[in-house]
């Protein structure tokens, strides 16, 4: 066994990680390991841009972005965290720039910006363009400029390193198990402090816009480790996918000038968010896409679908503003968006939840906020919350930058301020890690992941998905006890340790299992709908019961614990914008 030391490690290599990195680069030894190459981290999928008040299109202020956000979140995010990031957006994008992100531009040479779901103008007025972008490979450009950036900084990459626990000694975390996915040894690292930069959960659904990667892997660890999750009913599903694929077709293609159609041709957002149309926020467009398809106007022979038609946009618009979506059409099915309306439907996209952070990115273990020292956590994988029950497009980089720089900033402090000398080093975590491999490569009978990964997908496809109820819930929770069990009694045929995916699949699949129980539990009790929960046996938001966090915790015995705590309201208790009301569009 290789111990190696370096002040901070980060685990994960998409925005939030590398941002951090960059920040604690020059000033202490850092550390990001990835199981994969950082340029494949998920990030750079994101396709239409970062929102910052920048007003470089038309005026806008922070603090309509941080109405709307709060607003968009169903008032279930914290309220100082959102007005930190509206605040920190327009700094962050011009840093973003001067590190070299190509952003597009409008004609006088200023960032260009364009409109993206729920963003308004003076407290919902009317759309205002908000979001910067760089055509529709916005992620793309930022993940390559800050993986740069870490490079030049001299940052230590481990690539292809798996992360497999956690190590903590006296109640604080000081390292991580890994295991290096070229050779399968095992390796220690040994450091100061922590950060989980791991990404979002999507791939337990069926149909989802996500990486195979995105598997939450670092919420798995977590609740092992007896931390909470927050917030986990929350998932997000982003309106066109595209069919029957899921993959992601922009909202910049709706801020561009394109809309949704049914069957019948008809502009239907028209009906359900007459002021912003198309352009409300992703879980109002959603549940219309699915309200039309149940009554019967969806498109294509099965009726399971919508169009987004394009053809207003004339084709040298679409290359120039949206070329992934121009080859994405034509590279899986075949048709020219200019042409022909391109075939979408509502797919699994964002987590709204994850690890409990403060605002500088300091994990929270407890209702109270007791924090867990020498651990950070920031981007999809931490809920700080920002985006409360349902996320604005656009402002996932932009939580990614903020959060990931600041929680770098603190980590900086702590370390200069705090903690000079590493705590010793436990290998229990190690033994644990070992123990657990040698036993799945040692069985000689049970499922394959595959089996058990496909019916997982099913039932949070079926029961934890767009709209939920109680009787689809319950059940999801007792199948999800089931797959726990066949999840644990997985059979590895791969016997060899070099590049041995399927030992990674199959602890990949225990982590989708134990977080899709903390979703399926948290929708289940939370008896209301909000943002991206919607219950079809409790059709209203619910203030008095229900504006609190949902905490999850995991028991060693496998047993569920739910709680909850308050949600931050301090800009309600000084401006009426921002109390909860009726949530029109
Ligand atoms: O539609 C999109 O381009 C996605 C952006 C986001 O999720 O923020």
């Amino acid at each position: 066994m290789q111990v190696v030391y370096h002040d901070v490690i980060i685990v994960g290599a998409g925005l939030a990680g590398l941002r951090a990195a960059v920040e604690l680069s020059g000033k202490h030894d850092v550390a990001v390991l990835s199981k994969l190459h950082p340029l494949r981290s998920h990030s750079g999928a994101a396709q239409g841009g970062i929102s910052a008040a920048l007003g470089n299109a038309e005026k806008d202020s922070s603090e309509w972005h941080a109405y709307d956000t709060i607003k968009g979140s169903d008032y279930l995010a914290d309220q100082y965290a959102v007005e930190v990031m509206c605040n920190d957006a327009p700094r962050a994008i011009i840093e973003l720039e001067h590190l070299g992100v190509p952003f597009s531009r409008f004609e006088d040479g200023h960032i260009a910006q364009r409109p993206f779901g729920g963003h308004t103008k003076n407290f919902g007025e009317a759309p205002v363009r908000r979001t910067c972008y760089a055509a529709d490979r916005t992620g793309h450009v930022c993940l390559h400029t800050l993986y740069e950036q870490a490079v030049k900084d001299k940052v230590f990459f481990y690539d292809e390193y798996q992360v497999l626990d956690l190590c903590m000694a006296d109640g604080a975390v000081n390292g991580v198990v890994a295991i290096e996915l070229k050779t399968g040894r095992f390796l220690l690292f040994h450091a100061r402090a922590v950060m989980f930069a791991t990404g979002g959960y999507g791939k337990a659904w069926k149909t989802t816009s996500n990486a195979f990667a995105n598997t939450g892997d670092g919420l798995g660890i977590v609740l092992n480790n007896g931390i909470p999750l927050q917030d986990m009913e929350f998932v997000q599903f982003h309106p066109t996918g595209l069919y029957p694929l899921g993959i992601l077709i922009t909202e910049a293609a709706r801020g561009e000038g394109g809309v949704l159609r049914n069957a019948d041709g008809e502009r239907f957002m028209e009906r359900y968010a007459p002021t912003i149309k198309d352009l409300a926020p992703r879980d109002i467009v959603s549940r219309s896409i699915y309200d039309e398809l149940k009554e019967g106007r969806g498109a294509g022979p099965m009726k399971d679908h919508v169009l987004l038609d394009l053809t207003a946009l004339s084709r040298e618009a679409i290359a120039e503003k949206l070329p992934e979506i121009e080859s994405f059409s034509r590279i899986y099915l075949g048709i020219d968006p200019s042409v022909t309306p391109i075939p979408v439907s509502p797919t699994c996209h964002y987590a709204m939840g994850g690890i409990p952070t403060d605002v500088n990115g300091r994990v929270l273990i407890d209702a109270q906020g007791k924090e867990l020292p020498g651990f950070w956590a920031a981007g999809e994988v931490a809920c700080v919350s920002v985006h409360g029950a349902n996320r604005l497009g656009s402002n996932s980089l932009l939580d990614l930058i903020v959060f990931g720089r600041r929680a770098g900033k603190d980590i900086n402090r702590f370390l200069d301020r705090v903690l000079l000398k590493p705590r010793p080093l436990d290998t229990g975590a190690l033994e644990k890690v070992s123990r657990k491999i040698e036993g799945l490569l040692g069985r000689k009978e049970g499922e394959t992941v595959a089996a058990v990964r496909t019916d997982l997908q099913k039932v949070m496809m079926d029961k934890v998905s767009v709209f939920r109820n109680e009787h689809g819930l319950a059940a999801a929770v007792e199948e999800l006890a089931v797959l726990q069990g066949r999840a644990a009694g997985i059979r590895v045929k791969d016997q060899s340790k070099v590049f041995n995916t399927e030992i990674l699949e199959a602890l990949e699949l225990q982590h989708m299992v134990n977080y899709s129980k903390a979703v399926a539990l948290c929708a289940l009790k939370r008896q209301e709908s909000r943002g991206a929960h919607s219950r079809d046996d409790y059709p209203l938001r619910d203030d008095e019961n229900h504006l609190k966090h949902s905490l999850f915790f995991l028991k060693e015995n496998g047993e569920a614990v739910y709680e909850q705590k308050p949600v931050d309201l301090s800009l309600a208790s000084t401006r009426p914008e921002f109390v909860p009301k009726e949530r029109k569009y």
